[in-house]
């Protein structure tokens, strides 16, 4: 985990007072030559709140944490924290911590002075800087490894360290970029269950950088969908989740089944659609759409269930794999149309109900879950990208 201290001006209060800073976005474009990798991007990250920043790789999400933090200078629009307007103000004048993957500690410093180095830059007072250090390892639950050498610790543990460095340095703002990129499954969970608790206990403003919805999804309190250097959507995840604003942000987060559908009819905010694997269902559509147009319907596939009979919002299919995975089965099956869907239901005692081969209906349970959007929109990346 790579760390830089980019210290508050002034320390004062007490290390542990509440933060809360919000980060204002406004109008940010950033190019490297003709590349645009951030366009346009405006945002207000509520101060003391935990906003993930998701999208595919080269997305720009690096792109806009370096530039809050003050690394570049976008070329269009202005940043500010904490109602200060911070596009003239160096890094190390910013009060950003900022805590990437892939950085070790500094080797031949033990923990505690690991710890240290930031406020001492910073011409913080002995006895405070000890203060300091204490508070921020016993924070991470590091105080009993405060004379270990980094080489003496395990991968969680130098994080976690490298963790209280960044606090110790008292930021405004906490920007961490994809921190848990090198750790396993169990200790990536237990680092996110820290830095959560740890941005609740100091009503610290965290911003974390990650390609990994369920990251997003668990952490956040709000996720930016980012993709191609434009937000596609900002919501609480459940929002993100269930009302996709875009088709991307549908299929980028969880896993959806798109069903090619016509519009049927339209009665206010509801809009039937026709499949054309057969059956109508209602559903949500984000923008206005015309009767007939041709859509997609995103169906998540927990929003769908196997049934015996024909029926009212069900669809005939044959069913061609079935996967266990712990408490939910997924099933594979081939609807009328000769389209792929994805089925998952929790998993019962009762051994199978359908095998491969057998011919089921499914049934779409579409109370909140599925979202249409219009067919046929194939954006050009490579011209969408020309400056
Ligand atoms: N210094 C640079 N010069 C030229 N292009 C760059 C530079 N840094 C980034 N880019 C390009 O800008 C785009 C956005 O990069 P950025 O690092 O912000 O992406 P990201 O969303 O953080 O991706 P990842 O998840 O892979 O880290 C990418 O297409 C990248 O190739
Ligand atoms: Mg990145």
């Amino acid at each position: 985990m790579n760390v830089l201290h980019a210290p508050r001006p002034a320390l004062e209060g007490a290390a542990l007072s509440g933060t809360g800073h919000a980060v204002t976005l406004t109008g940010i474009t950033h190019r490297y030559g003709g590349f645009v990798a951030v366009r346009d991007v405006s945002l207000e990250v509520a101060g003391g709140s935990l906003v993930a920043f998701l999208g595919p790789s080269g997305c720009g999400k690096s792109t806009l944490l370096r530039a809050i933090a003050g690394f570049i200078r976008p070329q269009a629009g202005s940043i500010a924290i904490g109602g200060e307007v911070v596009d003239d103000v160096r890094p190390n004048r910013r009060g950003v911590g900022i805590v990437f993957q892939n950085y070790a500690l500094f080797p031949h410093l033990s923990v505690a002075e690991n710890v240290a180095y930031g406020p001492q830059a910073q011409g913080v007072p002995r006895a405070q800087v000890r203060a300091l250090v204490e508070e921020n390892l016993r924070l991470v639950q590091m105080a009993d490894y405060a004379k270990r050498l980094p080489r003496e610790l395990s991968g969680g543990q130098q994080q976690r360290v490298a963790l209280a460095r960044v606090l110790a340095a008292r930021p405004r703002i906490l920007l961490l970029d994809e921190p848990f990129g090198a750790l396993d499954k169990n200790l990536r969970f237990d680092m996110q269950i820290e830095i959560k608790r740890l941005q609740r206990e100091l009503n610290l403003t965290t911003i974390l950088v990650t390609h990994d919805q369920e990251e997003a999804m668990s952490m956040a309190e709000r996720i930016v969908v980012l993709n191609q250097g434009r937000i596609e959507q900002v919501g609480a995840p459940s929002d993100v989740y269930d009302r996709p604003a875009t088709l991307f942000a549908g299929t980028f987060i969880g896993s959806t089944n798109l069903l090619p559908a016509r519009i049927a009819a339209i009665s206010g905010a509801t809009t039937r659609v026709r499949l054309a694997a057969g059956g109508e269902v209602d559903a949500v559509a984000p923008a206005p759409l015309g009767i007939g147009g041709r859509v997609l319907l995103s169906v998540r596939p927990e929003r769908m269930r196997l049934v015996d009979g024909p029926g009212r919002g069900r669809v005939a299919a044959r069913l061609d794999v079935s996967m266990p995975l712990g408490a939910t089965v997924v099933h594979e099956v081939i609807l009328a149309d000769g389209l792929r869907a994805k089925v998952s239901e929790p998993r019962t005692h009762d051994g199978p109900a359908h095998r491969p081969g057998d011919p089921v209906h499914v049934e779409l349970r579409l109370e909140s879950g599925a979202a249409i959007f219009p067919d046929g929109l194939v954006e050009d990346p490579e011209q969408e990208n020309q400056a």
